[in-house]
């Protein structure tokens, strides 16, 4: 019983170490904001909200494990640059039903600079 448990849990620690490199990276100071509510790297876990490795390749509201409002699963979006420009200068007026509580940013220039180390942060390189 005793030995069962001692590997359980150096089980544990084995995976909350490979876990760390990730979760340890820095974040740009354009995604400060969002870090307090988003991940970037891949494995990392959902916070309050989903996390964003890759979601420019997957359909919108698909983060493994995340439970969306329904306004999000409604939407047959399409994440380019165009759509995360408009998400983010506006959220609730881009995806109605939206629980994105984040603040609108209203500078065009802030918004390009926030897409462009979103791309960086997750990984997608394949945002139009
Ligand atoms: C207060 C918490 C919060 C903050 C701050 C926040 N978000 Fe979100 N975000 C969410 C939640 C919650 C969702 C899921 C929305 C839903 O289900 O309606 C989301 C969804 C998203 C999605 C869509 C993900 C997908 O899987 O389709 C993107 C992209 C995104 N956020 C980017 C950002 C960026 C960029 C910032 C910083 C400028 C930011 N968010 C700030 C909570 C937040």
């Amino acid at each position: 019983m005793r030995i069962a448990g001692f590997f359980a849990v150096s089980g544990l620690f084995v995976a909350a170490s490979f876990a760390a490199p990730a979760s340890a990276a820095p974040v740009a100071a354009e995604l400060r904001v969002c870090a307090a509510c988003h991940s970037f790297g891949a494995g990392e876990p959902n916070r309050l909200g989903p996390n964003l490795n890759g979601f420019c390749a997957r359909p919108v509201g698909k983060a493994e494990g995340f439970a969306y409002s329904s306004g999000f699963k409604a939407s047959t979006v399409k994440w380019n640059a165009a759509s995360l420009d408009s998400f983010l200068e506006n959220p609730r007026k881009a995806m109605p039903g939206t629980r994105m509580a984040a603040a609108p940013i209203g500078d065009p220039a802030k918004r390009t600079a926030t897409i462009a180390a979103l791309t960086e942060a997750t990984g997608c390189k394949t945002l139009k």
